[in-house]
């Protein structure tokens, strides 16, 4: 196999391993997202899906196995039968192709709400500054915030906060967005508006790795249901057929908790 595979999966992810120190976090996930899929993680504290989600994008290193997004290696490239690190700047234009909001919305808060969504973008050259603050506004109207663009971080709710977020990691027109909890900070009543933005995104097409425990979110609009616990996938599926018939009993015990 070549380092690169156009007709592939937009995710792949074969036996991928982690550890910190003498801690294994992740112990051999291998997972598959259709292009246009919204995959939906659940487990428990500490089953390493932070820690998968930040591999994805190669903000951690892995120590075994492969991850694939739309059929490239990423952070990796293959010589003979061994893997090397990609350069910086290559790992750089890698994760320009993958957005990530947060749990925290860490937006700038010296810049206004369409500042926020053209930072990325203006680093990056080759673009107007003019076609950039065009699109950053439509972003901004995307997740419902045309009247907001003026506005700073502390002058806005923590949902309107967290759609700046979804629609700055938008800017850079990724192939596929990484979601960390994006709505476990919020006050209840701002969680409906930031769901709403993210189903109007998969329904767009965007193809989506979601670790929430909003189950309601995950029969809704999710195409795989993904449950992890102790770094393994302990059973994944249809998110409606996983959440309504567990096979496995952790599976059933921790759907409990959050059902
Ligand atoms: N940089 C790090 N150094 C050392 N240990 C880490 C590091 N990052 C995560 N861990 C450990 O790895 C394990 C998995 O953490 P991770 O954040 O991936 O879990 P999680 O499933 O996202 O949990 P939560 O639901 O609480 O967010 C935990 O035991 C955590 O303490
Ligand atoms: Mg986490």
């Amino acid at each position: 196999m070549t380092d690169v595979d156009p007709t592939g999966p937009m995710v792949r992810t074969v036996g991928v391993h982690k550890s910190f120190g003498r801690l294994e976090v992740l112990r051999g996930i291998d997972m598959v997202v259709e292009r246009g899929q919204v995959c939906v993680v659940l487990g428990p504290s500490g089953s390493g899906k932070s820690t998968f989600l930040r591999c994805l994008n190669h903000l951690e290193k892995i120590d075994a196995g492969e991850i694939w997004i739309d059929g490239r290696l990423v952070g990796y490239r293959r010589k003979g039968d061994k893997l090397y690190e990609l350069h910086d700047k290559v790992i750089a234009e890698q994760r320009r192709d993958i957005g990530m909001v947060f749990q925290r919305f860490n937006l700038f808060p010296h810049m206004t709400a369409l500042q926020n969504v053209m930072e990325a973008p203006l680093r990056v050259k080759g673009e107007s500054k003019a076609d950039v603050r065009e699109r950053a506004g439509a972003l901004l109207a995307r997740v419902g915030l045309a009247d907001k663009a003026t506005s700073y971080p502390n002058q806005l709710s923590g949902g309107q906060q967290q759609r700046v977020a979804i629609a700055r990691a938008l800017a850079m027109r990724p192939k596929l967005m990484l979601f960390d909890e994006p709505t476990s900070a919020l006050d209840p009543e701002l969680v409906g508006e930031v769901l709403d933005a993210m189903k109007d995104l998969a329904r767009e097409g965007m193809t989506m790795v979601v670790v929430t425990h909003e189950i309601g979110f995950a029969r809704e609009v999710g195409d795989l249901l993904v449950f992890m616990d102790g770094g393994v996938v302990v059973e994944s599926g249809n998110p409606r057929e996983v959440i309504a018939n567990p096979k496995h009993e952790r599976t059933k015990s921790f759907l409990a908790k959050v059902l």
